[in-house]
């Protein structure tokens, strides 16, 4: 869910709804405002922010204290009732909530019994009764109400609170779900992240966990769960208002698609230093040490970001010689895994916030292993968790599904055991210099294959209406096709299965007929041959096979009803290429279904709950 929350001298209302399709991309299931004006008025709707807009026209919006929210449904379906903002019994409060309540059945019991009523299913509104309750027997603040509810629930939340009896004052807390509080002259704004922020002011505090906000007359006061004040920290924004704009694309996902060669070169700068002939990494500096003698790699990750990790481990691997496990989060947490002091372990995400992610490290740290992060959002909880880490400096990713945050990811990961291969010995220094200059030529690699563009369009055309689609690839392109299939999953709902090539005689075989699309990926590597018999495993049962290939192949072009051809580069870093034809491929068949590419159904890009 994504939250926004203005006090100060402008009109709150546009800001927030401003700031709402800013945060669509965190859940668009519902969305509501909350305006403070003598009255408390909230205004919600199920469905997208522009369903909200049109709902509020006719209403009287005037206000210079609001909040707003866009919901990721988790407790309750989406629909009117269970939008937030959510009022307490009396109406006197409302709140709006990012995060999970998990001991919410035996407050709400209380609460029914102490004579609260509730409208919707959510847990949510547990906790703004909780605080009502906590008020009328406290005869307390709403300051105090807050804190003192802070104590009793389990889970994990952003919230902003607001309340009629106490005007030109909004409440903010979090723990395990981001809030970022942005400060202007005479005004402040509060977002899940910075991008409805930054129009206003580049000034930035970042709550931290088990912090309260208070905002009242024109001052912040930040303070512990236990009520000491805590001196916040002021940052500098370094985001660009056009990163988070369409310019003059379709989808931010055709504009993210399209960035890549700048992305990945973004991710290079400062580290990959072709004329002095060095690598660079300022996280891995204070842990050299820790990386050369690691006995092992834990790689822990979500959706796209995991895929990105299984390169790392075919890259870590082989140039660095370190035994490396790829592991889901959200698995490793609940497996009781082995986890030593002398692991490391690297944890990526683009958000910087993914709820099971951030649990995995949190179990890793506590089991004393080194957390490496590498992340995308500057300043995410992620990034501040971790030990160490490199940023992807990818730019803000709103696209829910994730394209050149991959990339970016790939090409951290790939100077990282470049890196670490070189210090280790496992890697000479010809071969370093010479991976060091592919490495530099792969932005204007990926640049020639956006050139495929139109091409791709007319394949996607093909295949638009089929039911099922298959993904074949071996070595460094298994997991890119483990992320082509699940680009076309996420936004085009077409089914999709990634496999590796040769494993796909063991079971995804008995699928193939006449109507099933096998998306190979078979570039020039040390598993071509191998690759090329596979397509013919496929041709023999009259599959229909859209080949990447490198340029000038021309063995597999006859065996192919589609060839796509990209430009050759070294096998270690073939996946920053080959991934870009299936984006587009996805890209392409998504809009011809006619589905939301930006917004896919059910899908958000930053999930902070568990
Ligand atoms: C969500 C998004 C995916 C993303 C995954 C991990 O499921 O829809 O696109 O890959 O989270 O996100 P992260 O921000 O941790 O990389």
């Amino acid at each position: 869910c994504g939250i926004v929350a203005y006090i100060g001298y402008r009109e709150a209302c546009p800001i927030i709804i401003k700031g709402l399709h800013r945060l669509e991309y965190r859940g668009y299931d519902s969305a509501g405002v909350a305006l403070l004006n003598g009255d408390l008025n909230v205004y919600k709707k199920k469905g997208k922010v522009a369903e909200l807009e049109a709902f509020i026209k006719e209403k009287d919006t005037h206000a210079n204290v609001g909040m707003g929210h866009t919901r990721w449904a988790t407790h309750g379906e989406p629909n009117d009732t269970n939008a937030h903002p959510h009022y307490s019994t009396s109406e006197r409060i409302a709140i709006i909530h990012n995060g999970i309540i998990e001991n919410y059945a035996a407050l709400k019991q209380h609460l029914q019994q102490q004579g609260h009523v509730f409208q919707s299913d959510t847990d949510t509104e547990v906790f703004v009764n909780l605080i009502e309750e906590i008020q009328q027997q406290n005869h307390c603040t709403l300051e105090e109400a807050v804190r003192l509810a802070l104590h009793e629930v389990v889970g994990a939340y952003a919230i902003v609170v607001l309340s009629r009896d106490e005007p030109n004052q909004l409440i903010a807390a979090r723990k395990g779900s981001p809030m970022v509080i942005g400060i202007g002259k005479d005004e402040f704004f509060i977002a899940s992240d910075a991008t409805p922020i930054i129009e206003y002011t580049n000034e930035v505090v970042y709550v931290n966990d088990y912090e309260i906000a208070i905002i009242r007359d024109g001052k912040l006061d930040i303070r512990s769960k236990e009520d000491v004040h805590q001196t916040p920290y002021i940052q500098k924004l370094e985001m660009e208002l056009d990163s988070i704009e369409k310019g003059g694309y379709e989808h931010f996902m055709l504009k993210e698609i399209f960035e890549q060669p700048r992305s990945i070169l973004d991710s290079m700068r400062g580290r990959l230093e072709l004329v002095a002939g060095h690598l660079n990494m300022g996280g891995i500096r204070a842990y050299e040490r820790k990386f050369m003698n690691a006995d092992r790699i834990i790689i822990v990750a979500c959706g796209t970001s995991w895929h990105a990790g299984l390169v790392a481990e075919y890259l870590l691997e082989d140039l660095a010689r370190i035994p490396v496990e790829v592991e889901y989060a959200s698995e490793f947490r609940y497996r009781n895994p082995v986890i030593t002091e002398r692991d490391i372990v690297i944890a990526i995400s683009q958000s910087g916030e993914t709820a099971d992610t951030l649990a995995a490290i949190e179990l890793a740290k506590s089991k004393g292993a080194t957390i490496f992060g590498i992340c995308n959002v500057v300043g995410s909880s992620i990034a501040r968790a971790t030990d160490a880490g490199a940023y992807t400096h990818a730019g803000p990713e709103i696209g829910v599904a994730s394209t050149k945050a991959f990339t970016a990811q790939v090409t951290v990961l790939t100077i990282l055991a470049m890196i670490v291969g070189h210090k280790r010995g496992t890697l000479s220094d010809t071969r370093l210099q010479e991976l060091m200059v592919e490495l530099g030529s792969i932005p204007a690699k990926v640049e020639k294959a956006l050139l495929l563009n139109d091409e791709i369009e007319l394949i996607a055309e093909t295949f638009k209406d089929v039911p099922n689609f298959l993904y074949l690839g071996r070595g460094y392109n298994f997991p890119v096709a483990l992320e082509g299939a699940l680009k076309l999953k996420e936004i085009s709902y077409i089914h999709a299965e990634g496999y590796p090539a040769a494993e796909m005689k063991h079971g995804p075989i008995a699928l193939i007929d006449e109507n099933m699309p096998v998306v190979v990926i078979a570039t020039k590597d040390s598993s071509y041959e191998k690759v090329v018999s596979n397509i013919q495993e496929v041709k023999a049962r009259k599959g229909r096979i859209i080949a990447v290939v490198t340029e000038g192949d021309t063995v597999i072009p006859p065996m192919a009803e589609f060839v796509i051809e990209v430009p050759a580069t070294s096998e270690v870093l073939v996946p920053l290429v080959s991934v870009v034809p299936l984006q587009l491929l996805s890209y392409h068949i998504a809009v011809l279904r006619g589905c939301n590419v930006d917004q896919p159904r059910n899908l958000a890009k930053s999930v902070t709950v568990e």
